[in-house]
Parts: structure tokens; sequence; C-alpha cells
């Protein structure tokens, strides 16, 4: 009962909150592990961003959250192998999800601002790094692989490329030590080059000073 009333009670709040009745359709529409309230706080953080990467784009609930609210003239780069994985300690991924991915972002009208590259976080980086001059981008949003290695490796790889007043954000913060212990050491631990930002659930987030 008690659940059940804390979940009304967040649903109610990201409805009554700017583009509440998007960010509500699109979080029960699309498949993912984002709660509502991270949904919309990752469709706040999208807003007014030109470049993005996303690292971990699944069945593309994220994706389409920050396509959506980045709107046209933005670009998402979505960074997903949808190989079969279980780094996260769950099961099950695999290429099944590339092709609800592709068919979402064409249903969701935004397949022209996303460019999905079905390869690695490691790959992409060192595609990224090949383009002269290296693009800066204004939102970075992690939430491939949770091992601590691999999300030292986005943290460290991808953050120096955020530009000044952009953001970068994780997800599962909360909840996975890899996470957590990273993102310490790369942003918490540099508060003249990272202002906390907002948080909610397993979502937190900095903006680059
Ligand atoms: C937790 S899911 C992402 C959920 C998605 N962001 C959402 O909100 O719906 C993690 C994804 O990371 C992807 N992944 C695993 N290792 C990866 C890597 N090295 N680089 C990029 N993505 C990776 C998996 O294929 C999986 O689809």
């Amino acid at each position: 009962m008690r659940f059940s009333l804390k979940r009304s009670l967040r649903w109610t709040a990201a409805r009554l909150s700017r583009d509440g009745e998007t960010i509500c359709r699109l979080w029960a529409e699309l498949y993912g592990q984002l709660a509502i309230e991270e949904a919309a706080l990752l469709f706040r953080l999208a807003r007014g961003k030109s470049r993005i990467v996303e690292i971990g784009s699944y069945r593309g609930k994220s994706t389409i959250m920050i396509a959506t609210s980045a709107g046209p003239g933005s670009h998402v780069w979505a960074i997903d192998p949808h190989i079969e994985f279980a780094g996260n300690g769950v099961a099950g991924y695999s290429d099944e999800d590339q092709r609800v991915l592709e068919a979402a972002l064409v249903a969701n009208n935004v397949a022209d601002r996303v460019t999905h590259w079905p390869i690695s976080s490691r790959a992409a980086f060192a595609r990224w790094q090949a383009a002269l001059p290296v693009p800066d981008l204004d939102m970075v949003f992690i939430d491939g692989d949770h091992n601590y290695a691999e999300v030292l490796f986005d943290l460290m790889s991808w953050a120096p490329h955020v530009a000044r007043g952009g953001t970068i954000a994780c997800h599962d913060y909360t909840h996975c030590a890899g996470v957590e212990q990273a993102w310490s050491e790369v942003i918490a631990a540099h508060p003249k080059l990272w202002a906390p930002g907002a948080s909610a659930r397993s979502l937190i987030a900095a903006t680059r000073l």
C-alpha cells in the first residue's frame, strides 16, 4: 500500500513538471530501467543541449527521453553494441534490443537526430577521437557496462570532452559500487571542474565549470 502511494506520488510529480505529459507518455510506452523521476530529470538535463553522447541505450528509453527533450537541431550518438552481456548483473541483453531500439527511434520521430553506433564505448571513443577537430559535447549520459573499470574508462575518456556549462550524468549510482567509486574519483573529487548537479534516485549529474 505504502509502495503504491509512493509510486503514485512520484508519477503525479513527474506529470506536473514541465513537459510532464510527454515524459509520462514516453516512460509508459518505452522499455527500460529508468524510474519515472529519473526519466523526468534526464529530460530536464537534456533540454537545450546540442551534442550528446549516450553510452548504453538498450531499447531506447533514455535515448528517446534525451532526444525528444533536446529537440530538432540536436544530435545524440547512442552507443550500444547490443551483444549478449551480463555486466550489470542482469543477463539477457542481446541483438533483439537493437531491433527494438531502431523501431522506437522511428516511432517516436527522433531517428533523424540519433545516430546509433553498435559498438562498445571503448571503440566509440576511439572513433570519436579520430575526428579532427574532436567535437565538444554538451551532455554525456553513462549507463553501459557498470563494472568499475568500464565506468572509470567512460568517465575518464568522455568527461574531458564536455564543454563548460555541459552535463555529465550516470545511472545506477546508488546501487552499483563500480559506478559510485568511479564517479567519486573522476567527478566528485574535482570540485573545481565539476559542480554537483541534480540527482534523482539512482541518477546523478554534474555540470562542467
Ligand atoms: C542498463 S542498460 C541501458 C538502459 C538504458 N540507458 C535505458 O535507460 O533504457 C545497459 C546497456 O549497456 C550496454 N552495454 C554493455 N556494455 C557496453 C559497452 N562497453 N559500451 C556501451 N554499451 C554497453 C548493454 O548492451 C545494455 O543495453
